[in-house]
């Protein structure tokens, strides 16, 4: 059986889907309800967050999807990984960040690099999965959409290879079923480095109907996202963003190495998610 945390989030639904659609036994672990399910998936409420809990969210499990919230800070990472070894789990994938091997300095990612560390050294089979920016992150502008047709944001040329949730929630798929991703670190990203410019063109053909792009400076965009995220998380985000490293503006080939076929590019994620903007 493998349980999945995070379950109910742009990686772990299709995750779950395809967990189910290949044969497999699942255990969706969110804290809210998790609303509709594949059939045969099994949902168990619980909290990363609460220690007592631990063990019931990993029981009955051989493999655990282990996806954390946010960027983990306030979970113990080392308890929740014992929690599983505890529950006789063999195989752990862990969802990272790429940030936690290109900014080993920032503060942000420390916790994120803490769940690497435990899951490396817990004896269990283990695989980490390092995505870059999601292509779901564009949900931040769906209401600004709805409401005005217009995205504003910073770096409007700044060109990053997003990744798609649903090439994430593949290849974990196939590290949690199959042989030969024992001990791998995967960085995750998109086919094609794209700018939020671009984006928003996606978008606005996905949806069939034009969307303005509306330069925002980084003062500005900081201020809207503090309203929603922790200011280190904020100005982390803002720094790749602005400024990214060589390597986070590189496309890396794992998707395809593990997939056999190239990423999603951010055109097919716009295309399955237009209605959520109209
Ligand atoms: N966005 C990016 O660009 C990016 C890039 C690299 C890495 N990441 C990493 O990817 C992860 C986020 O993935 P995502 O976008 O798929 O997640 P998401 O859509 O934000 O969903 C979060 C999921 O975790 C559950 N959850 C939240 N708090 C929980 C808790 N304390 N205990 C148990 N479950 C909890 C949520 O359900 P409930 O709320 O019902 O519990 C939901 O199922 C984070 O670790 C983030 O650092 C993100």
């Amino acid at each position: 059986m493998i349980v999945v945390t995070g379950a109910t989030g742009n990686v772990g639904r299709p995750l779950v889907e395809a967990l189910a659609a290949a044969g497999e036994e699942v255990v969706a672990v969110s804290r809210r309800e998790a609303g509709e399910l594949p059939a045969g998936v099994t949902h168990r409420r619980g909290d990363l967050a609460d220690t007592d809990g631990l063990k019931g969210l990993f029981e009955g499990a051989e493999s655990v999807y282990l996806l954390v919230p946010g960027l983990g800070d306030e979970l113990r990472p080392r308890e929740i990984v014992a929690a599983a070894v505890a529950r006789g789990v063999r195989r752990i994938v862990l969802q990272s960040s790429q940030l936690a091997g290109t900014r080993p300095e920032s503060v942000s990612h420390g916790p994120l690099r803490a769940f690497e560390a435990a899951v490396r050294e817990s004896g269990l089979e283990w695989t980490v999965l390092r995505p870059g920016g999601f292509a779901s992150n564009a949900f931040f502008w769906t209401d600004q959409v709805r409401a005005t047709r217009t995205v504003a944001a910073p770096f409007a040329d700044v060109a990053l290879p997003l990744v798609d949730p649903a090439d994430i929630a593949e290849v974990a798929a196939a590290a949690l079923r199959g042989p030969g991703h024992a001990g791998r670190t995967y960085v995750l990203t998109g086919p094609v480095a794209v700018t939020p410019r671009e984006q928003v063109r996606a978008l606005s053909e996905a949806m069939g109907v034009p969307v303005g792009f509306a330069a925002l400076g980084a003062d500005e965009a900081r201020e809207r996202l503090v309203r929603f995220l922790p200011e280190e998380a904020v100005d982390g985000m803002l720094s790749v963003m602005g400024d990214p490293r060589e390597e986070e503006r590189r496309v890396s080939p794992d998707v395809e190495r593990v997939l056999g076929r190239a990423p999603r590019p951010f055109s097919a994620w716009a295309e399955r998610h237009a209605d959520a903007f109209a």
